[in-house]
């Protein structure tokens, strides 16, 4: 393993996100979604298809295991058991940033992992700092050196301001997105870190044909919270500290995409997914699949890969339960279940002049 800042880094990051409460105080907001509930389904638990095409594949439950690691003290080993999981359980899985293999090209093994997962969807992954560096190119280059399905492009300008090191100049982002999208024919998810994505980003997605959307919301894992921890410098531990709970809510993320996007992106609803009815609600607020990083990460520590089995049969039981008492057989039918917004998430629409399931326009 190399001993460079940006594995030692990643080290301090899993340990960080593994032993620290970073989670934020405010929650994701989902909880102010209510489902009624449907006490005459009319439908068998076994005839429950949670199946959705994701990058032209199945995949046999609507969820995934978002970007985490590579490059870090156990991180091949994280890795290669979550792609195995992910193929067990026929979901989609995607690496951590792969920058630290453009500088240390030794490290590709902690990434290779399609052999753990053949049929399935597996993603990459870079920062969008990072394309102020290099070519759409070289990116491209980093799919297919793990025989990726596409690549997942992170927006994490919260986080790198907290870091001593990070980056400070997020300008021409857009444009170098817009570029990458172009050269992989599409083949790019952007998402957040865990602070969410507004109307406005997503208004600045759409309009460069951006087709895959994972909002990583508020209310899990606080990155902001995450750096402050890790912070030798006091002034950026207070400012990590003052902007702890930082971030667009993810069922409003959710909500909001679906309005502005419409059938026009793939979604993900992600950040604070704890749960198969958390996985649920999303997908009623407009998700296609729910996504999950930390969740996996501590299922692993605990009980390694038989940890996260376990954890991903609670989640697709959860959300097969969920769909059966909304009288939902399959995930378009959960996507349109009667819903009800509420509390805090009512005003952040209405801020936006939403209400609720109706169509806005542009
Ligand atoms: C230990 C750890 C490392 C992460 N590293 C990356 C990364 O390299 N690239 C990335 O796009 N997101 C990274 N994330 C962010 C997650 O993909 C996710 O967007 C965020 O943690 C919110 O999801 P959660 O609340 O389920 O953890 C990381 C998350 C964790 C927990």
């Amino acid at each position: 393993m190399p001993d460079t800042l940006l594995s030692r880094r990643k080290s301090e990051h899993l340990q960080i996100v593994a032993d620290q409460d970073v989670a934020y105080t405010r929650g994701t907001l989902l909880n102010n979604i209510q489902i009624p509930h449907q006490a005459l389904p009319e439908l068998s638990i076994d005839d429950i298809d949670m199946s959705v095409k994701f990058f032209g594949k199945s995949l046999k439950a609507p969820l995934m295991i978002t970007s985490m690691t590579g490059g870090a003290e156990f991180a091949g080993k994280l890795n290669h058991s979550l792609a195995e999981v992910a193929q067990d359980q026929g979901i989609a899985f995607a690496v951590g940033s792969q920058r630290i293999m453009l500088r240390h090209p030794e490290v590709t093994a902690d990434f290779t992992v399609r052999s753990k997962i053949p049929d399935g969807v597996l993603l990459g992954n870079i920062g969008a700092v990072q394309l102020q560096e290099y070519s759409s190119n070289t990116i491209a280059g980093l799919v297919d050196a793990i025989e990726a399905d596409g690549i997942c492009v992170h927006l994490n300008a919260a986080q790198e301001l907290m870091q001593d090191e990070g980056h400070r100049d997020f300008k021409g982002l857009t444009e170098k997105i817009a570029q990458l999208v172009e050269s992989l024919d599409g083949r790019v998810v952007v998402k957040e870190t865990g602070a969410g994505l507004s109307p406005e980003t997503l208004k600045q997605l759409k309009s460069i044909g951006v087709s895959y959307i994972d909002v990583s919301g508020a209310g899990g894992t606080s990155w902001t919270k995450v750096e402050a921890y890790r912070a030798t410098d006091p002034s950026l531990r207070r400012l990590g500290e003052a902007f702890s709970d930082w971030g667009v809510p993810t069922a409003f993320c959710i909500i909001a995409a679906r309005q502005i996007l419409k059938d026009k992106a793939f979604l993900i609803g992600s950040g604070g997914i704890l749960s198969g009815l958390d996985a649920a609600r999303s997908i009623i607020a407009g998700a296609d699949i729910a996504g999950f990083a930390r969740p996996a990460l501590l299922a692993f520590l605990q009980s390694g890969t038989d940890g996260v089995i376990a954890l991903i049969e609670s989640f697709t039981k959860e959300l097969k339960t969920a769909m059966l008492l909304t009288g939902s057989g399959k995930i378009s039918a959960l996507k349109n279940a009667p819903r009800i917004y509420t509390g805090e998430l009512r005003d952040w629409l209405s801020t936006y002049n939403w209400s609720g399931g109706e169509e806005i326009e542009d």
